[in-house]
């Protein structure tokens, strides 16, 4: 589904992703780890192309999506849920899920099935976005990016500055998206027990490489809570 190989990027001269490879498969969540400021935003925003990639390659599918626009990685079924969230403070939630649907031709509608996973996006329609409490502006810009039935969903750090009851909310909505198997998803996150209990593989990144990867049960026996650990 989606493969990305020796992928290059630097901010001015800094080399911040280096010459990273992996896979992401449909049906399974795909868990990136890595503690602060070592690239996972980067990578995320060269895979939607808000940054360029320097050399490498990211193929989604069939299609080589290295250089194309964002706007094309959206329509080829690419969904984002940036982290800070990122929604539309001053649009109502019926809004910001309809700039979700931006992309499509026509009167679609919002599907029933994000109000299925978070009934209070249903209750809060007509409220601004602003006025959300923190975890519920995280399921509006989770509901946001699945507007428009994502093959890859990618979240960054959609636990961060969350309180606990909407966490486990938001972690039975990824279960059951991965459940379905219509989607891969690939999930930032530095919340270890929420990572390594919705991950099916995981990834460490340090310095922008992978520095280990496996199975989501073998994470405890691999040791990957010490590398996460200052
Ligand atoms: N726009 C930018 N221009 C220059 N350097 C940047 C820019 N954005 C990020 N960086 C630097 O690139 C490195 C990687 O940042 P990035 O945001 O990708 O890390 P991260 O792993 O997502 O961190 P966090 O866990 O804090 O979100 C950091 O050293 C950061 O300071
Ligand atoms: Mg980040």
């Amino acid at each position: 589904m989606l493969k990305v190989e020796n992928l290059n990027q630097y901010y001015g001269g800094s080399h911040i992703l280096r010459g990273l490879s992996f896979t992401a498969e449909p049906g399974k969540v795909t868990t990136l780890l890595g503690r602060n400021g070592v690239g996972k935003t980067t990578l995320l925003k060269c895979l939607m192309g808000l940054v360029p990639a320097q050399s490498g390659s990211i193929r989604f599918g069939e299609a080589d999506i290295t250089r194309a626009a964002s706007y094309v990685r959206v329509q080829a079924g690419i969904g984002y849920v940036p982290q800070g969230r990122e929604i539309f403070p001053r649009l109502s939630v019926e809004e910001n899920l309809l700039m979700g649907l931006a992309t499509q031709s026509g009167r679609t509608p919002i599907p029933p099935r994000i109000f299925e996973m978070f009934p209070v996006l249903k209750q809060m329609l007509g409220r601004r976005g602003g006025d959300l409490s923190g975890g519920q502006q995280q399921q509006l810009a989770i509901g946001r990016a699945l507007a428009m039935g994502p093959k890859l969903l990618i979240l960054d750090e959609p636990t961060e500055g969350i309180q606990p009851s909407i966490i486990k909310d938001i972690e039975r909505a990824i279960r059951a998206l991965a459940e379905t198997g219509e989607m891969a998803i690939l999930l930032v996150e530095q919340y270890y027990d929420f990572a390594r209990s919705l991950a099916d593989h995981y990834l460490v990144m340090e310095r922008g490489e992978i520095i280990r990867e496996g199975k989501g049960s073998e994470m405890e026996a691999d040791g990957v809570r010490a590398l996460l650990s200052v």
